[in-house]
């Protein structure tokens, strides 16, 4: 069995990836910029100080708690009632209250995509035929490049690859993943034992894709005034409800679904996105807002992902309010660990589940005692409770129960799913099952 040190290991393999190739200097000027940015949004903001966040350490004196017994959900927004207390009673209503939500979301939280974004042009960096595990795989890398006449000084590309099987003889569903770059030199962390997920969906005749969402949009707020959004911004700070990092990644996610829609061995009605952790919330935030991602499979999104951030329990708004992972949400969101808590969001994770629907969405998680409790896996599940209504409302079907499972029980029966499995910060032993449950959607590819 792997052991909390597996977890420490894996989220300081992610700040390890960005951070590998700096310099000392390079790194300690990222910092500086960093906390700039953040500080200039709390003047923006009319802000002195914030709350800080509990630790992800649990030995720690100011441990984030874990204790099931001190959590209080008060003040609870309700998907299915408009802001104005009246009840979406049908289908139609939900359209309205959708696009509500959507407002609040875009506000409060996430920030609001812009109109009118560059556009992107798909070059082919290579193709070759290949062999993934045993199946004949037919594998692109692409570069998409974003235009940036309307400012130069920023240049700004995405990359992506996907494979489908060789010999499909008709168009086959593919599932996306937001993936990340490991530096040269860097050692992979170990593979765990079995086919990869790419293996895994070939077998069933689906292709597979990576979006690398930092080759567009730094994980850091230095790199809010280049990327995607400092190129539409023009180099300049963001205003207070502009977009963050996730909806950024999301945008290019949306990029790369239009280039495949473009690939005649590709189902275009059947494309899906799946993320972990930080590219959990953004597959998550891809998914609502995307209506062509067809499913989704969101891992250990935790906080600013599926998580009820009303629930006092593992990272909480103080976390991602602070200088390292403010950047993916809009600045507005910082005031909700400053003068504001998270009981005064107008929204919470399950409204942002809801979006999702009728869509299929598969919430992963890990065991609590190797990936820890930081992620909070009852509060997802919870979430993905309150979304249920939601679904019932257009006909489809939530969660088969209120009750938190036991680890490694799988709720399938619905359009939403919940597994909790025995390892780490990972998606991987769950690819098995959401692929079983995906098939009633997607059938099989070949
Ligand atoms: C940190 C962060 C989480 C995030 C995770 C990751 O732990 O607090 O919100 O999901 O990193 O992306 O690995």
């Amino acid at each position: 069995m792997i052991h909390r040190p597996f977890l420490i290991f894996s989220f300081w393999l992610f700040s390890q990836i960005c951070i590998a190739q700096m310099t000392p200097q390079q790194r300690d000027s990222l910092d500086k910029l960093t906390q700039a940015d953040h500080q200039l949004m709390m003047k923006m903001l009319g802000i002195d100080s914030l709350r800080p966040g509990p630790s992800g350490n649990p030995q720690a004196l100011n441990a984030a708690n874990s204790d099931e017994s001190k959590v209080r959900l008060e003040n609870m927004p309700l998907p299915l009632i408009f802001e104005d207390g009246k009840s979406v009673k049908n289908p139609k209503d939900w359209e309205k209250r959708k696009a509500e939500l959507k407002e609040l979301f875009d506000r409060e939280m996430y920030g609001r995509t812009p109109e009118n974004l560059p556009g992107v042009k798909w070059e082919l960096v290579w193709e070759k035929d290949t062999l993934i595990g045993s199946i004949e795989t037919k594998y692109r890398k692409l570069k998409g490049i974003v235009d940036n006449s309307a400012f130069p000084a920023i240049s700004v590309s995405i990359d992506f690859e996907y494979g489908v099987p060789k010999n499909s003889v008709k168009p086959v569903p593919l599932v996306k993943e937001f993936g990340w770059i490991w530096p040269a030199g860097m050692q992979r962390p170990p593979a765990p034992p079995g086919p990869s997920w790419q293996e895994q969906l070939l077998k069933e005749g689906w292709g597979f894709g990576v979006i690398i969402p930092t080759s567009y949009q730094a994980d850091n707020g230095a790199g809010l005034r280049s990327g995607i959004i400092g190129l539409v911004n023009k180099g300049e700070p963001r205003k207070l409800d502009d977009w963050g990092t996730l909806k950024a990644w999301a945008w290019g996610a949306s990029r790369a679904l239009d280039h495949l829609e473009t690939d005649p061995k590709v189902d275009k009605s059947k494309i899906g996105v799946e993320g972990l952790s930080r590219y959990g919330k953004a597959a998550l935030v891809a998914m609502a807002y995307e209506p062509r991602f067809s499913i989704g499979l969101i891992g250990s999104s935790g906080a600013g992902g599926a998580k009820l951030l009303r629930r006092i329990f593992g990272e909480q708004v103080e976390n991602l309010a602070a200088s390292g992972e403010y950047h993916w949400f809009a600045p507005n969101f910082i005031k909700y660990a400053g003068p504001l808590n998270q009981n005064d969001l107008p929204v919470d994770a399950h409204e942002l589940i809801a979006l999702c629907s009728p869509r299929p969405v598969f919430i992963s998680v890990g065991s609590p005692t190797v990936e820890g409790q930081w992620i909070d896996a009852k509060g997802m599940f919870d979430a993905a409770v309150l979304a249920g209504p939601v679904y019932e409302l257009l006909g489809k079907k939530g969660l088969s129960t209120e009750e938190f499972p036991s680890i490694q029980t799988f709720l399938g029966e619905g359009d939403l799913a919940f597994r909790q499995h025995e390892g780490g910060h990972t998606v991987g032993p769950n690819w098995l099952y959401f692929i079983e449950w995906g098939k009633k959607y997607f059938g099989k590819g070949i």
